[in-house]
């Protein structure tokens, strides 16, 4: 619950789950979609805009000569109450002014395509209230990117019509288009607007419209220039009384031979019935409760109670929540992602999926092949596909030769989740050519040959454009401003070596042996743990820098992230993942390199990427040396990363050390810094400025990131400690000492495990003993229980 209208950014939320969705801030601001933030963009949104966030689903309350918005913005008249509630896929705002009540509840029902506002209002007072009520949404012009750039076309082709309380936006409907939108209200109305000019004049802006002071609208009809939807209401209340309205922002499509009911008429007998499904107030709440419930079994899959309500916060409900949210909109649409620029990544949706396949294993398993059929056949892949179409974004290419090995990370959680194998037999197209396609399991041994196949002088991998670090462009030398990092790749990529990839690749090795394994595939598997050992020793002999792992070596073979170097010493990739891997562990490797990474890179705020930062451009080094020290790739904390040091410090046992670094970038820790932190306390971003930065702790970039699913992961997986696998749930906790314990709800293959952990010796890490049901197991992996039933399931550590 926000109480002050005015947060140190907007803070938003995200409302749909399936086609249809809407970003919406605390404040009212945002936008609306069909599937596709760019190509069916319904409502506009400028970005970057002055002030910020302007622009969004608003209402203006004209109550004498008072005028006031619920949300407070845009009128901003200051208001005498105001709450915003952020939930799972709704957003409720209220508004007290002069003794009315405002209330709006916005969501988007399940499997609808239509965004409901339910809008309460309440006299107070003890004298009658005679009310004018506008409401207003400005129409995207479709294309949300030719909306924003096509002035010269697009102040002409606006069109709209209106009957009844609804207001139709249907430009480009008659050509190429077989959809419209709409824009209603479940009552009759005084009048409306739909030409924004007229309503709000040309030289006011959405604060201080000219119909909301004159106190009644133009009914204008908009041509061209553009078109808004705007409705007016006159509303008495006496003392007391309540009057609730519901209005309905919603997208149809027709068929061809549909589209009209006379000529230059459109059909709109699809949009009735739409509203007509949510006429009532008593039908709008069983659809609200509906989502409700679909949230809580959602939820339920995964909770905990471990005495920590911010913990308790975070894994149960926001993690999970933006999990979710990740999965809907890949890195397209939030307020630092225009929802023009991306598509889905392909090492992004992998790694995206561990969060989310224990709530949904069904859409896990179809976008796993949506993101496999993208692959070519010597495992090397698109770096993004759109989601529209499925296809590979050639004009971004591949290259970047971290990205296939996380295929095999995101197959196998889903496995370990499900148990459904039957993945691997499915046929996957290459190339998203269906007449290449082979089995999935050749997928994921194409991904891990890729790597073998493409070994640098050292032995170690090749890094092509760039590993996961999209910004370490060691093959790119630019000297023109005009280029892009992430597809310049002018020198030939056979020397740049990557010890990110390196790591990852004994990991998610070691995964696919024992996947290989488990399927009988025997010599297949002891072929690849072969190379998996070589990597180990070509780590081992080439990827050591005394006190911790190096990060690559450039295209000239020297080495990048040494003591040797000035700048750029030590980097926090390879020791995550190396110590993942846990190279050289017997010999105290990990343990020094996680080490080095408390002294040399953790800070009050997170782990920051690199130390020192750049503060000269290296063009041998690339993207990475243009940020200013302490920002984004170049030093900041790039919240996406410290989970893997997390992991790393649970494999040797510092369960202390692991959650300290969880609480320092784990939102609901950081709500006292929220000046500071400015992006929203419930969900994680992408950056927190480094220590090296102007303002260290400042975040930016919030809600999209694989931050959330790391997290989730880490927090989940390697420090409470509770893993699906191939044969049941492993548990293996490594928490801070001081705990007692904790307890974890887990819903696995269909059966309820009641976890409880008790930790009496005070240790971190240990399992002493594992009681299912109240008989002792011989090891702490607990094995599938029957099906619908809960079955209580003790640890006991030490
Ligand atoms: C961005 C990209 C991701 C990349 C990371 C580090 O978050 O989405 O693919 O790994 O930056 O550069
Ligand atoms: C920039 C960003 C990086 C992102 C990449 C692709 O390089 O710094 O984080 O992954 O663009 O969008």
């Amino acid at each position: 619950m926000i109480t002050d209208p005015k947060t140190p950014y907007p803070w938003i939320n995200y409302l749909g789950n399936e086609d249809f969705f809407s970003l919406t801030s605390n404040t009212g601001g945002g936008y609306t979609f069909y599937k596709d933030a760019k190509f069916r963009r319904l409502t506009r949104y400028r970005y970057n805009n002055v002030p910020v966030d302007d622009g969004g689903k608003y209402f203006y309350i004209k109550d004498g000569d008072t005028v006031w918005s619920p949300g407070w913005k845009p009128v901003k008249t200051p208001l005498d109450h105001y709450e915003c509630r952020h939930g799972m896929s709704y957003t409720r705002i209220k508004g007290l002014k002069n003794e009315v009540e405002a209330e709006v509840l916005q969501f988007i029902p399940l499997g609808f395509w239509g965004e409901i506002q339910k809008v309460k209002l309440t006299n107070h007072g003890s004298e009658k209230k005679s009310l004018k009520l506008f409401s207003l949404i400005e129409w995207c012009l479709w294309n949300a990117e030719d909306d924003m750039t096509n002035f010269q076309r697009n102040f002409s082709t606006g069109e709209v019509e209106i009957k009844d309380s609804v207001i139709y936006h249907k430009t480009e409907f008659k050509e190429r288009r077989n959809h419209y939108a709409f824009y209603s209200v479940n009552q009759p109305i005084q009048g409306y607007d739909t030409d924004r000019e007229t309503f709000i004049g040309l030289y006011n802006g959405f604060d201080s419209p000219d119909a909301v002071a004159a106190g009644h609208p133009s009914n204008s009809v908009a041509h061209g220039w553009s078109p808004i939807a705007s409705h007016y209401l006159e509303i008495d209340l006496e003392p007391d009384e309540s009057r609730e309205l519901v209005f309905m922002l919603g997208y149809v499509e027709v068929e061809e031979s549909e589209k009209w009911e006379s000529k230059a008429v459109i059909n709109k007998r699809p949009a009735l019935s739409m509203i007509e499904k949510f006429n009532s107030v008593e039908k709008v709440d069983k659809a609200f409760t509906e989502l409700g419930e679909y949230w809580d079994d959602l939820l339920d899959t995964l909770s905990i109670d471990s005495g920590d309500d911010r913990l308790d916060r975070m894994v149960n409900i926001w993690n999970q929540y933006q999990c979710m949210v990740t999965f809907n909109m890949s890195r397209s649409a939030s307020f630092f992602e225009s929802g023009i620029g991306r598509g889905m990544g392909f090492r992004d949706s992998n790694q995206d999926l561990i969060g989310f396949v224990h709530q949904i294993p069904d859409r896990a398993r179809e976008r796993i092949v949506d993101i496999a059929s993208t692959q070519f056949e010597d495992g090397s892949c698109y770096h993004q596909y759109q989601p529209l179409t499925k296809k590979g974004n050639s004009a971004i290419g591949g290259d970047f030769n971290d990205d296939p090995l996380w295929l095999i990370l995101s197959t196998t959680a889903y496995i370990k989740e499900t148990g459904d194998f039957s993945l691997l037999d499915e046929m996957v197209p290459f190339d998203n050519d269906v007449s290449r396609a082979k089995s999935h399991f050749e997928h994921l041994k194409a991904s891990f040959y890729h790597v073998v196949n493409n070994l640098g002088p050292h032995a170690l991998p090749l890094i092509g454009r760039a590993d996961w670090n999209d910004c370490l462009n060691l093959n790119c030398f630019s000297t023109d401003p005009n280029e892009s990092f992430q597809t310049t790749g002018n020198k030939k990529g056979e020397t740049a070596e990557s010890l990110m990839i390196a790591g990852l690749f004994v990991v998610y090795g070691k995964e696919y042996v024992k996947l290989c394994r488990q399927i009988g595939k025997e010599k297949e598997g002891d072929e690849a743990e072969g190379h998996v050992e070589q990597m180990v020793q070509a780590i081992k002999d080439h990827g050591w820098d005394g006190d911790w792992y190096l990060r690559a070596y450039d295209y000239y073979g020297k080495k990048i992230g040494s003591d040797e170097n000035e700048e750029g010493k030590i980097f926090i990739e390879s020791q995550g993942w190396c110590s993942m891997a846990e190279i050289g562990k017997e010999e105290g490797m990990v343990e020094k390199a996680l080490d080095s990474v408390k002294e040399h890179l953790d800070c009050e705020y997170g782990i920051v990427l690199n130390s020192p930062a750049f503060s000269k451009y290296y063009i041998e080094y690339g993207e990475i040396s243009t940020y200013p020290a302490g920002y984004k790739e170049n030093g900041g904390i790039f919240c996406h990363n410290n989970p893997w040091i997390m992991i790393g410090e649970t494999m040797i046992g510092r369960g202390d050390r692991a959650y300290e670094y969880y609480t320092k970038i784990a939102p609901s820790f950081l709500e006292e810094i929220s000046d500071l932190h400015k992006v929203e306390p419930y969900v994680y971003c992408q950056m927190i400025a480094g220590k090296e930065a102007f303002k260290p702790g400042e975040a930016k970039n919030s809600w999209l990131s694989g931050t959330a699913s790391w997290n989730f992961y880490a927090i989940t997986q390697y420090i409470l400690g509770v893993q699906p696998d191939y044969e049941g749930l492993r548990i293996d906790p490594c928490i801070p000492k001081d705990w007692d314990g904790f307890k974890m709800t887990r819903k696995f293959r269909g059966a309820t495990y009641k976890i409880e952990v008790q930790n009496p010796s005070h240790v971190s890490k240990g399992v002493r003993e594992t009681w299912v049901n109240g008989e002792k197991m011989s090891s702490n992996l607990v094995p599938l229980l029957e099906k619908g039933k809960q079955h209580r399931v003790k640890i006991i550590m030490g």
